[in-house]
């Protein structure tokens, strides 16, 4: 299963650092990875650090003047065998359930083929208030695949679901969706 495109979604989440662990297990098992960011990721991690561990340009602006003519947001959903995103935010997942294509991640998802693998990572309230679930729900009627969240410490400072998933289980999640 290795050699296979791997498009990593990051969204605004506190948990938008394990992503670099992501990009180096999915590279480590032959993967290619590239990564495309939320409108508010940036706040939470450098373009920078991600294009560094990917070893390719990262997307982070659909208007962004392309050196050579590209629409990037659907030439790369077009290269993704599976888009994962990881960690998903609440605001994200309410985007992609309400068919919005309102940045570079949200409008590559619309124009996706691939399966798509969500990892959502917030604070519990967040995530178990109705309007989440709904859109969960939505989704999960759209096809796309979740992991976790789980049980955790949250940012917030205490326990709660919403803490993203272990590392092998998203990328367990990733390797059945290449299926
Ligand atoms: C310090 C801080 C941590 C945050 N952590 C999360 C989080 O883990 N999950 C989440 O859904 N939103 C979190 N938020 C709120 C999102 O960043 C906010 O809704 C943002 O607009 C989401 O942007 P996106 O659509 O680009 O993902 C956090 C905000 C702050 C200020």
């Amino acid at each position: 299963m290795a050699g296979k495109n791997i498009l990593l979604g990051v969204s605004g989440s506190i948990a938008a650092y394990k992503s670099c662990d992501i990009i180096g297990a999915l590279r480590k098992k032959g993967h290619d990875v590239k990564a495309v960011m939320s409108r508010d990721a940036g706040h939470f991690i450098t373009p920078l650090t991600l294009q560094t561990l990917s070893g390719n340009k990262v997307v982070t602006d659909m208007f962004e003047l392309p050196e050579k003519w590209d629409v990037c947001h659907v030439s790369l959903a077009e290269w993704a065998d599976v888009i994962l995103i990881a960690p998903a935010s609440a605001d994200i997942i309410a985007e992609l359930a309400q068919g919005s294509a309102d940045c570079a991640l949200s409008a590559a998802v619309l124009s996706a083929k691939s399966a798509v693998v969500i990892a959502p990572a917030m604070n519990d309230r967040m995530y178990n208030h109705k309007a989440t679930q709904e859109n969960i729900a939505r989704l999960k009627r759209f096809g796309y695949k979740f992991v976790g969240p789980k049980r955790g410490h949250l940012a917030c400072g205490y326990a709660g679901t919403g803490h993203i998933a272990d590392l092998k289980d998203i990328i367990q999640a990733v390797k059945k969706s290449l299926k």
